[in-house]
Order: structure tokens, then C-alpha cells, then sequence
């Protein structure tokens, strides 16, 4: 089988496979260095646009037009300009086994692959309910997002089924992207978690009361506290019934689930030292072992901010991450170094007329602010975290670009804060004049 060496291999072609390649080409890299190695087919795209304008009824964002990078602004990068700058894109092209001690990757067809320099980019795969034995949850019609192909079958479904019913399953950020892209296409849409209230990871009661009410306004039933327990399928082995833990059973033609993700580690599996479920890096994303570098939803970094290592499973910081590394492998080919990652957390969601972005660090106390009224014709609405007196996190919802750089901005300087009630009066120009 043929074999094949690089300078610098980045295994995975997600969002930080994309911005590593653009932050290569800025640097300067030489034909025949780089190569991206993928399990998808196409080249690294804006992965959140899968659960969002991917979905539309009309005019659809399809590729080419959401390859990376104009996710931040910048220009896409299409194939031919992976060919234009010699970068080798190896598509459709799974690695199945890593040995990092030899510098050897091994692709499912048994190509091998060698490199001096490994940037690990394989982001996070989706938890099943087939993982913890859920009854018929392997039947058609029960769909996962994370690829593009993931999509596409859903996408197809969606027509299939033409104003049917769905069932979402979970109540995080693909329940509530997916919810909402659902009821757009004219489904008529449930959705199930176990909290007592949605997004718990993040949002505050307050918050999801909003978001769950203007769920409830656009006609999408919300039932909480239960799970689903079992699937009943037609004769085609298609989902029809959803069995709730609390004895309920919904209709469903199809169903969406999203109960989390999980890093992609398995590869790496006692070659490199973990921490938090990730592969724990340093401050340039260099990993326990000699020039291998994680980026991305698999790295635990140390959050500066914080003093603490973290790992994050979102947009901003892949791009991020992966531009930090490949900045660090650059400077210290020439025997220099670069500033430590300094990170502030930077989540956001859209869906229906809807846009949040949150800044910072969800700890402490907290305390809410403006129109949180669903029925408002244009809610303006956050929350601030506070803790040892000082303001760690905001969030916001309808903020306009300079308001959102505000609330960036108080998240970052941890201003003191005199009281809580002043803060909740003041709302969102205590950010403002920040
Ligand atoms: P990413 O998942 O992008 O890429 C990993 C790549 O590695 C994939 O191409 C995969 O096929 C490949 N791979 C894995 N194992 C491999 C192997 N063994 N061999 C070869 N290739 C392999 N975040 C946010 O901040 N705002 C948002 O709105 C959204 N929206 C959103 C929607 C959806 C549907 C998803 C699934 C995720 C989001 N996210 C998000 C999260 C965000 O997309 C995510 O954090 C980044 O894509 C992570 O980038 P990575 O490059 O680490 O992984
Ligand atoms: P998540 O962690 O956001 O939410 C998981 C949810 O699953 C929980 O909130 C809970 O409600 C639910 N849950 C857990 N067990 C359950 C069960 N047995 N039955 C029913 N519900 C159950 O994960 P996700 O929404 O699946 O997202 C997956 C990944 O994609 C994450 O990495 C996420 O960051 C990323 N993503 C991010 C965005 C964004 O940032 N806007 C959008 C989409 C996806």
C-alpha cells in the first residue's frame, strides 16, 4: 500500500482544520508541506451552518457558498485554493489507527501516512441513544447531526415527510436549533428533554422561560422531565411513536435527537495524556507528546482567565485554537515564540427571528435584565453572572454589534459590581459604559 509523508498533517477537516490551513498559507508553507486528512468528502466548510441556514425551505445555504473561512468574514476557502497553495486535501479518507511514537497514521483503506509535525482536529462525534440502549433507537428515520452528510439525510427526510411530525430529542443546542428549523419547514414539532427547564448547561431559568415561551407562541410543544425510553417502527422499519419515560407516547415521523457530543480521542488513547475527556495541551496547544498539537473541541487548554483548564466545543475557539497553533509551530521553527493563548469564552445561537451571544464564564450569582416578554415584538433582553463581587459572564439576547461588544467586553474586564439591584437596573448600559 502506498505511503506518503508530510512536514505537517492535520488529522480531521473540520472548522479548525480550515483556519489552521489559512493561518499555514499566511506564514508561509511550501507546496507538498501541508496535508489534511478527512473522513468527510468535502473540504473544511462553517460546520454551524448545518443546523441553521443548511435547513431553510427557501434558498438553502449549500456549499460551495459556506466553506471556511467566511463564517468570521473572511474568504472562502475553496478546493482549488488548497491546490493553489499546495495543500494536500485527502478527502473521504478516515485514519483508523495513529502510532505518535512512529509518526504513523493508518487510513481505513490501509494507506499510511507520515508526518514530522500532527496537529490532531478530529472535533467531537455524537452521543446515541443506541449507546445506552435505548429500545428501537436504531430505527429509519432517527437522526443525529454533526456532517454534512448527517444533513443531507435529514434534509431529504424533511420532504419526505411534507408537514408531518417530529420529535426532538434534547434540549440543548441542537434541540433548540433543530426545534425551530423544523417548525420552519411546516413540522409539527415536539420536543422532549429531562431538566426542568431548556439549555441547562448554560441558561438561567429566566433565560430559557423566554425561549421556551416563544417556542410555545410559534406552536412547538415542550414536555420536560422525562426522556424517551422506546421507538415503535411500521413495517419499513420506520419510527412511528416515541415512549416516554413518564408513559406518554408522541407521534413521530421523525426524530431528531441531540443529547450531546463527545470528543474524538479514541485514536490517541493512552499515547498522549488526557484531562476533562481531551487531550490536555499547553498554552500553543502542544499536547504531552512531541510535535503533536490538538486544536479545537478535543484540546483541554488552559483558560487563562479562569486559571483552569478547559475544553469548549465551539465555533470561535476552534477557529481560534487552531490559528494559536499553528502560529506557535511557526515561531518556533525560527526559535521564537508566540503570546500564551488568552481566551475569553464566546458561545452565540440563532433560531426563528432569534439571536443570542453570551461572553465569559456562567458561575455565581445572577441577575436578569430587560424586555424577556416572548410576546414582544422585538425582546432586548441578558443576564449577568457575578462572582467574588465582580461581573464574570453576560449574556444577551437581540443585541446589535455594539451592544454585543459590550457585553464581550464587561466579561472581560470583570468590572466590581456595588449591588445587584443596581445592576438589574441599569440592565444593559452598565455594560455600555464599561
Ligand atoms: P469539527 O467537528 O468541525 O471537525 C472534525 C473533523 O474531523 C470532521 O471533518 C470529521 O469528519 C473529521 N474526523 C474525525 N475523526 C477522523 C478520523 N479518524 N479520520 C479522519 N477524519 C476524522 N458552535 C458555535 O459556537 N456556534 C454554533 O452556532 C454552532 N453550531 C453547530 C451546529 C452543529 C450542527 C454542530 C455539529 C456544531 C455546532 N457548533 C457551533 C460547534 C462547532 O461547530 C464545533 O465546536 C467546531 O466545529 C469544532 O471544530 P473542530 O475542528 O474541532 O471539529
Ligand atoms: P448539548 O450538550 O448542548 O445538549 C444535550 C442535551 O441533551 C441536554 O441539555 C439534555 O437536555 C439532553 N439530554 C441528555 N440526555 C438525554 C436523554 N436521555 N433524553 C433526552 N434528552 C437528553 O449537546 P447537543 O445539543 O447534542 O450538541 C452537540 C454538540 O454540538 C455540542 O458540542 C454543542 O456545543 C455543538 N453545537 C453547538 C451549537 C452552538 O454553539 N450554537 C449548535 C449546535 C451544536
Amino acid at each position: 500500500m502506498a505511503e506518503k509523508s508530510f512536514k505537517y498533517v492535520i488529522v480531521g477537516g473540520g472548522v479548525s482544520a480550515g483556519y489552521a490551513a489559512r493561518e499555514f498559507a499566511k506564514q508561509g508553507v511550501n507546496p507538498g508541506e501541508l496535508a489534511i486528512i478527512s473522513k468527510e468528502a468535502v473540504a473544511p466548510y462553517e460546520r454551524p451552518a448545518l443546523s441553521k441556514a443548511y435547513l431553510f425551505p427557501e434558498s438553502p445555504a449549500r456549499l460551495p457558498g459556506f466553506h471556511v473561512c467566511v463564517g468570521s468574514g473572511g474568504e472562502r476557502l475553496l478546493p482549488e485554493w488548497y491546490k493553489q497553495n499546495g495543500i494536500e486535501l485527502i478527502l473521504s479518507t478516515e485514519i483508523v489507527k495513529a502510532d505518535l511514537a512512529g509518526k504513523t497514521l493508518v487510513s481505513a483503506a490501509g494507506e499510511t501516512f507520515k508526518y514530522e509535525i500532527l496537529i490532531i482536529a478530529t472535533g467531537s462525534t455524537v452521543i446515541k441513544l443506541t449507546d445506552f440502549g435505548v429500545q428501537g433507537a436504531d430505527a429509519k428515520n432517527i437522526f443525529y447531526l454533526r456532517e454534512i452528510d448527517d444533513a443531507d439525510k435529514l434534509v431529504e427526510a424533511i420532504k419526505a415527510k411534507k408537514n408531518g411530525t417530529a420529535v426532538i430529542v434534547g434540549g440543548g443546542y441542537i434541540g433548540l436549533e433543530l426545534g425551530a428549523a423544523l417548525r420552519i419547514n411546516n413540522l409539527d414539532v415536539s420536543m422532549v428533554y429531562p431538566e426542568p427547564w431548556c439549555m441547562p448547561r448554560l441558561f438561567t431559568s429566566g433565560i430559557a422561560a423566554f425561549y421556551e415561551g416563544y417556542y410555545a407562541n410559534k406552536g412547538i410543544k415542550i414536555i420536560k422531565g422525562t426522556v424517551a425510553t422506546g421507538f415503535s417502527t411500521n413495517a419499513h422499519g420506520e419510527v412511528t411513536e416515541v415512549k416516554l419515560k413518564d408513559g406518554r407516547v408522541l407521534e413521530a415521523d421523525i426524530v431528531v435527537v441531540g443529547v450531546g457530543g463527545r470528543p474524538l480521542t479514541t485514536l490517541f488513547k493512552g499515547q498522549v495524556e488526557e484531562e476533562k475527556g481531551g487531550i490536555k495541551t499547553d498554552a500553543f496547544f502542544k499536547t504531552s507528546v512531541a510535535d503533536v498539537y490538538a486544536v479545537g473541541d478535543v484540546a483541554t487548554f488552559p483558560l487563562k482567565l479562569y486559571n483552569e483548564n478547559r475544553r469548549v466545543e465551539h465555533v470561535d475557539h476552534s477557529r481560534k485554537s487552531a490559528e494559536q497553533a499553528v502560529k506557535a509551530i511557526k515561531a518556533s521553527e525560527e526559535g521564537k515564540s508566540v503570546e500564551e493563548y488568552d481566551y475569553l469564552p464566546y458561545f452565540y445561537s440563532r433560531s426563528f427571528d432569534l439571536a443570542w451571544q453570551f461572553y465569559g464564564d456562567n458561575v455565581g450569582d445572577t441577575v436578569l435584565f430587560g424586555d424577556n416578554n416572548p410576546e414582544s415584538p422585538k425582546p432586548k433582553f441578558g443576564s449577568y453572572w457575578i462572582k467574588d463581587g465582580k461581573v464574570v459572564g453576560a449574556f444577551l439576547e437581540g443585541g446589535n454589534p455594539e451592544e454585543n461588544k459590550a457585553i464581550a467586553n464587561v466579561a472581560r474586564v470583570q468590572p466590581p459590581v456595588e449591588s445587584l439591584d443596581l445592576l438589574k437596573n441599569e440592565g444593559l448600559a452598565f455594560a455600555s459604559k464599561i
